[in-house]
């Protein structure tokens, strides 16, 4: 296999000056996990390699859960070149089709599986990184994309890519967690080797015990104007009770609980949960879930707010908290007349994720009950 690509910077080229008809597919930096590389199409839209069963997924999306996903905007025929210094250059000079489902999809990746294991793994330890940089998991990505794409390179064919709604694009600096949900990864469809594996990840992690394993974190530190990372890897090493303060970390951004943020994840995902439960002919494998909060805020809002959901209305702050559902390649809308009921694996990741939620802040409702009362006695006495 040939040397991993220029491992510190960016393969893909972003700087290159596009005529008025091409568009370059730039980073997009706010990538926490997968295996598919994730571009930016535009300014409010994101775009990854076109896999037919998450096209098809979208396509028969039910309305209900139109809210809880990002919008799909069409496919785009993508020129693949590289250029003189050795970077992946990806180009459309096309506009999207809206794709109906009776388009013919050429030259699509199959399946990321089989893609290159090779690359190293940037840091996704928890160490800091300054405002403005890239999440080093794109660049891990990127690497699987180069092996994957040196065909299509070679043989001078545009690949298909699907487009959708980037669910940050709003955000200055987001807080996001990505969420691989259930306690059953595969499906029937799954051959045996496959199947094994991903039993055996479930085994090994929260999956199995939680339905919920975490595959990326980035969260923003205000004080330290820095970004902190954690690629899928870690997720691996969590058991029930320090993934649960992992969450907790997740909604303290410095050095405070972000209140409002759990407030509305805790209305989102509770909205989630009844829209799920009467979907009957639904099924998520290796679906994720993206918890998204905005990193930068207006303490002063949050010390003075007695109660956490006036106060997120009030300022209409829950806008700016998303639960949102990503990642179709292995999920079904089973199209036989008979429900095969509520996918319980999704539900039962859902549940976990809403009573720890509600726990984290109950605990800080007590911990701050304390201190208060500690203060009153110090100064009785
Ligand atoms: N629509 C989107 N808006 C913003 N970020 C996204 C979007 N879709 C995916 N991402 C980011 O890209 C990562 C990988 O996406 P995913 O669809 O799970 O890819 P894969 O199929 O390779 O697992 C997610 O963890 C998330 O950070
Ligand atoms: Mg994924």
């Amino acid at each position: 296999m040939d040397e991993p690509m220029c491992l510190t910077e960016s393969l893909v080229s972003n700087s290159e000056v596009s005529t008025s008809e091409e568009t370059v597919l730039e980073t997009f930096s706010h990538q926490v996990g997968g295996r598919s590389l994730i571009l930016t199409y535009n300014r409010n839209t994101v775009c990854k390699p076109l896999n037919p069963q998450e096209l098809r997924f979208y396509l028969d999306l039910p309305e209900s859960l139109r809210p809880f996903t990002p919008h799909y905007k069409g496919v785009l025929k993508v020129a693949v070149q590289i250029d003189d210094a050795g970077k992946l250059k990806l180009t459309s000079s096309e506009t999207p089709t809206a794709c109906n489902g009776k388009i013919r999809i050429n030259n699509v990746l199959k399946d990321d599986e089989n893609l290159s294991k090779g690359g190293n793994l940037h840091n996704g330890d928890g160490s800091l990184h300054s405002e403005g940089s890239i999440n080093p998991w794109t660049f891990h990505c990127e690497n699987l994309l180069y092996e994957s794409l040196k065909e299509s390179v070679n043989n001078n064919k545009p690949i298909d890519f699907m487009l959708m709604e980037d669910l940050v694009h709003n955000y200055v600096s987001p807080c996001i967690m990505d969420l691989k949900m259930g306690n059953t990864m595969h499906d029937s469809y799954t051959n045996e080797e496959k199947y094994e594996r991903q039993k055996a990840k479930v085994s090994a992690s929260t999956s199995k015990t939680l339905g919920l394993r975490i595959a990326g974190i980035q969260i923003y530190n205000q004080d330290l104007k820095k970004y902190i990372y954690q690629n899928k890897y870690f997720g691996f090493e969590l058991n029930d009770q320090s993934f649960k303060e992992e969450l907790s970390k997740f909604v303290h951004n410095g050095n405070q609980l972000r209140k409002h943020v759990v407030v509305s994840f805790l209305e989102k995902l509770q909205e989630l949960y009844k829209c799920l439960e009467k979907q009957d002919k639904l099924r998520f494998f290796s679906s994720s879930l993206l918890l998204i909060y905005e990193g930068h805020h207006n303490e002063l809002c949050e010390n003075t707010s007695s109660n956490a959901s006036n106060y997120s209305q009030r300022n209409g702050q829950d806008e700016m908290a998303a639960v949102k559902m990503i990642d179709f390649a292995r999920s079904f809308h089973y199209t036989q007349m008979i429900p095969i009921g509520a996918d319980e694996s999704y539900l039962l990741g859902l549940r976990n994720l809403i009573k720890m939620f509600q726990e984290i802040l109950l605990e800080e409702e007590t911990h701050n009950h304390n201190s208060f009362s500690r203060v009153k006695e110090s100064t009785n006495n």
